[in-house]
């Protein structure tokens, strides 16, 4: 009866841990290091102590990087046209190393302490299943016994305390939070009133705007079929190649000038609308470059096509299905969008925005001498006139059928 749990260390799943060896189950304890700030050394001793007969911890960062979130943002995937995915990606890639886990480990069953209003328990949940079809999922927010015995944090203190399970040393905060390397996501507790705003101090991604500095950065950042290679600071001369330094170091820029940061109210797949607050600096100015590398370099039809794809796909990854056949449809053609998304976008990152400066590319579509008010070019601008002429007729059908709009 082996189990791997989703362990975070915090006060919920060492309350679950202990919780599942008194069901007699053997706890193989989890982490995924998708690069969230967490001491995953002395949450290893908590769970031993606490009686996991093993721990795993998993460095997945590079693998979060390179799978999910530059393919997210080859897709310009945006759910809601506001959120860029930041929990959604991440919970894939977290299942894949659970999964990863229990074939190694010999477990029939995972568990996780999602709670069973969210959308993390489909996610978590669904990706199991398409991973490992047999696997037994124990979500303990979803049973009865479990759920009606613990109904509060009183309830979960109290049985901290009576088996020995250490105690959140800081006061909680009144909201939760979920961190990747991609981004910082806050919700519930005293965020769950929409006209509320969120107090200054929440924030750990992106700086205040009393804190913007007053000289931009200049970022270049370098695109291979769309997947972004190489980062310079044009100002600072310094440049990374790494995809893993590529994405700390846009963190560490759009921390600086406030980037990325949104407050929004969500549909959730179960139904219910939620309140959520994120920042995705890194993220958000990777997305910007992104959209103007592809104007440059795709043809205006593919794009377009593409684009009528990003609200559905969006959908399918903030859903849980990540991976499933539509999931794998959708990153194939995505992939064959991106053959010639190759070059380079300036950003001047400055004050809470992204502005795109220049743009190059050998891959582009742009012909100056084509677009060029002063050159004639390969383009008799008297055949524009028969073109406007044939759009025209409809226009002028519908005035004479239907009447004068004035
Ligand atoms: N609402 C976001 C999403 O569904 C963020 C969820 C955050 N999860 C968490 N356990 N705090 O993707
Ligand atoms: C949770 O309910 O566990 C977090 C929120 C969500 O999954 O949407």
């Amino acid at each position: 009866r082996n189990v791997v749990l989703a362990y975070s260390g915090g006060l919920d799943t060492s309350c679950i841990l202990v919780w599942l060896i008194e069901q007699n189950y053997e706890v193989i304890a989890y982490m995924a290091n998708i690069g969230q700030d967490e001491d995953f050394n002395s949450a290893k001793e908590k769970a031993l102590k606490l009686g996991a007969k093993d721990f795993v911890c998993l460095d997945l960062r590079k693998e979060f990087v390179e799978d999910y979130i530059f393919p997210a943002i080859q897709a310009n995937a945006i759910y809601e046209d506001r959120y860029l995915l930041g929990t959604s990606l991440a919970r894939p890639c977290i299942t894949k190393g659970l999964i990863k886990v229990a074939f190694e480990k010999n477990a029939a069953y995972i568990s996780h302490g999602a709670t069973g209003k969210g959308n993390d328990q489909v996610r978590f949940e669904l990706s199991s299943y398409a991973l490992k079809p047999d696997i037994e999922v124990i979500s303990p927010w979803k049973i009865p016994e479990f759920y009606e015995r613990f109904k509060g944090r009183t309830d979960l203190f109290n049985y901290a305390s009576a088996h020995d399970i250490p105690l959140p040393v800081t006061p909680k905060n009144p909201w939760s939070m979920d961190a990747n390397l991609l981004h910082i996501s806050y919700e519930s507790g005293i965020l769950e009133k929409p006209e509320c705003p969120a107090p200054d101090n929440i924030y750990q991604m992106t700086s205040n705007p009393s804190d913007w500095p007053d000289t931009a950065d200049l970022i270049k950042i370098e695109f291979k079929k769309g997947t972004p290679v190489n980062v310079t600071n044009l100002g600072k001369s310094v440049s990374f190649s790494d995809p893993l330094d590529i994405m700390n170091y846009l963190n560490e820029i759009g921390k600086i000038h406030g980037i990325g940061r949104i407050d929004l109210v969500e549909n959730r797949f179960v139904g219910m609308k939620s309140r959520g607050i994120y920042e995705t600096p890194g993220g958000t100015i990777l997305f910007h470059a992104h959209l103007d590398i592809e104007l440059l370099t795709m043809d205006r039809e593919v794009r377009k096509i593409k684009q009528s794809l990003v609200p559905k796909y969006s959908e399918i990854i903030y859903n849980g299905f990540w991976f499933s056949p539509e999931g794998d449809f959708m990153r194939d053609i995505i992939t064959k969008s991106q053959e010639n998304v190759d070059g380079s976008v300036t950003v001047s990152v400055f004050k809470g925005n992204v502005y795109i400066k220049a743009r190059e590319s050998n891959k582009s579509l742009y012909n100056e001498t084509l677009v060029s008010m002063d050159v004639k070019g390969d383009y008799e601008p008297s055949d524009a006139a028969g073109f406007i002429k044939i759009n025209a007729v409809r226009l002028k059908e519908n005035y004479l059928q239907r009447g004068s709009k004035f």
